[in-house]
């Protein structure tokens, strides 16, 4: 298993150019599914996460290729609807394939998701959103059995939640029903303005997108296109939280202010100097230690869930102390004792953390766990004193495009180690 070998004590300073996101190349490369004649998708990041679900949609007989940032597909072959354990299981993503799959062949067989081990995460709201649309839905031995006579109809959707997979999910099967679909407590994260671009684009009839209603209106089929995908707004935020815990000055380019205000201010708060430009970021710390900040995350456009585990560890060494409240996720702070380890001061009781800053952490050897969390023990190894192995990186492999090169390539002295 690979693992990172951090110096850490060193500023930061330089250029980041931020990939496409990984959570909007999913449902994109999900969506190509519905189309009948062949999708370019561009900009597309070179990522664990993107293989897997290429190598899943390849399996139902589309013809698939993805090379130098850009998806071809071609579903005019489509013959399958089985998505196997085998590739869903390293992936919670695999279940966008149930929505397009059941809208345009009828039936679709996947399995169950696994992915990151952050809570019980269910998809209970993808079901019951799908059997709101007309669809029949067993669950038997692990895997979803979803079938529809004939085309879905359109129908009133209402989440109990807000779900971003659920509001993709039942999105990508209501562009081809017959009828129309209220969406309503519809997630508005990005990557959903993303797909909903993306699906007009091929001729869908959505309005209310970057709203918490979306009103669809069914087509009877949908066009290939070219489209780019929207630049990764966590990784972005994790870039500058790298600028902020070692007190250095990074610009992110390829990417957009307007995606992560929330998080932008919250660097404000612990006295970095944000400029904002059309399509990168600045954030220099000016050598100053940050000030703790506190913050809840909640469903966009509030704090993401995404940059919890990063802006912690920030707060590791920040002045005062600060309160995390994690409300998306019940089991999101599994970074914690890891922290810990490397002389963290952090107190947990529920979903909430209360962070006391340290003036120094220490290197210590420490475990990944899920992917977000990963990168804040990166950058809790970038500030620290000594050499610091993080065990266990193909969490990170999963979701940050080339890490190694872009944080080398602002002076971090990090090398990966293959065994
Ligand atoms: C997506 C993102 C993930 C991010 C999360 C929240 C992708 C590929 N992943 O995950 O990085 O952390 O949004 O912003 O885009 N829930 C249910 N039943 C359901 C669906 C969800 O109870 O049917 C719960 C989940 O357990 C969780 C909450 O709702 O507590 C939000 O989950 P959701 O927004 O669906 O997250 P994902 O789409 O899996």
């Amino acid at each position: 298993m690979d693992k990172f070998l951090i110096q850490g004590g060193h500023r930061l300073n330089g250029e980041v150019r931020i990939s496409g996101a990984k959570n909007a190349a999913l449902p994109l490369i999900a969506a190509t599914i519905l189309a009948n004649t062949p999708i370019t998708i561009t900009n597309v990041p070179n990522l664990k996460d993107v293989n897997t679900l290429v190598k899943l949609i390849a399996g139902l007989g589309i013809t698939i290729s993805y090379d130098d940032s850009q998806v071809q597909a071609d579903a005019s072959t489509l013959n399958n609807q089985f998505a196997p354990y085998e590739l869903v299981k390293t992936m919670r993503a695999s279940i966008l394939v149930l929505g397009p799959l059941l809208a345009r062949y009828g039936e679709a067989k996947v399995s169950l998701p696994g992915g990151c081990a952050i809570g019980s995460r269910p998809v209970d709201q993808h079901l019951k959103a799908l059997e709101a649309l007309g669809a029949s839905i067993e669950v038997e031995n692990g895997y979803v059995h979803a079938k529809v006579d004939g085309r879905l109809k359109g129908g009133e959707v209402i989440f109990d939640m807000v779900t971003v997979g659920g509001t993709e999910n039942i999105l990508m099967a209501a562009v081809l029903a017959d009828g129309i679909t209220t969406i309503r407590n519809a997630a508005r994260e990005p990557e959903i303005t993303d797909l909903a671009n993306m699906l007009v684009k091929m001729g869908a009839l959505i309005d209310g997108i970057d709203t918490d209603t979306l009103v669809v209106t069914g087509v009877e089929n949908l066009q290939g296109c070219e489209y780019a995908v929207v630049a990764d707004r966590i990784e972005t935020g994790s870039y500058l939280a790298a600028a902020a815990i070692t007190g250095g000055c990074i610009r992110t380019t390829h990417t957009d202010p307007a995606l992560l205000e929330s998080v932008l201010e919250k660097f404000e708060e612990m006295g970095a100097e944000v400029t904002r430009g059309e399509n990168w970021i600045e954030l220099d710390m000016q050598g100053k230690r940050p000030k703790a900040v506190s913050f809840r995350t909640l469903p966009h456009p509030e704090f993401p869930t995404d940059m919890q585990a990063q802006v912690m560890a920030v707060n590791t060494i920040a002045r005062g102390f600060s309160t995390i409240s994690e409300t998306i996720f019940e089991n999101r702070f599994m970074h914690v004792p890891e922290l810990s380890r490397m002389g963290a001061n952090i107190q947990v009781e529920g979903n909430d953390a209360v962070v006391t800053g340290v003036e120094k952490l220490s290197a210590a050897p420490v475990m990944a766990t899920d992917l977000r969390a990963s990168f804040s023990l990166v950058l809790a190894a970038l500030a620290a004193e000594g050499e610091t192995l993080v065990d266990r990186i193909y969490h990170i492999d999963r979701g940050y495009e080339n890490i190694e090169a872009k944080l080398q390539g602002i002076g971090a002295k990090i090398q990966r180690i293959s065994e």
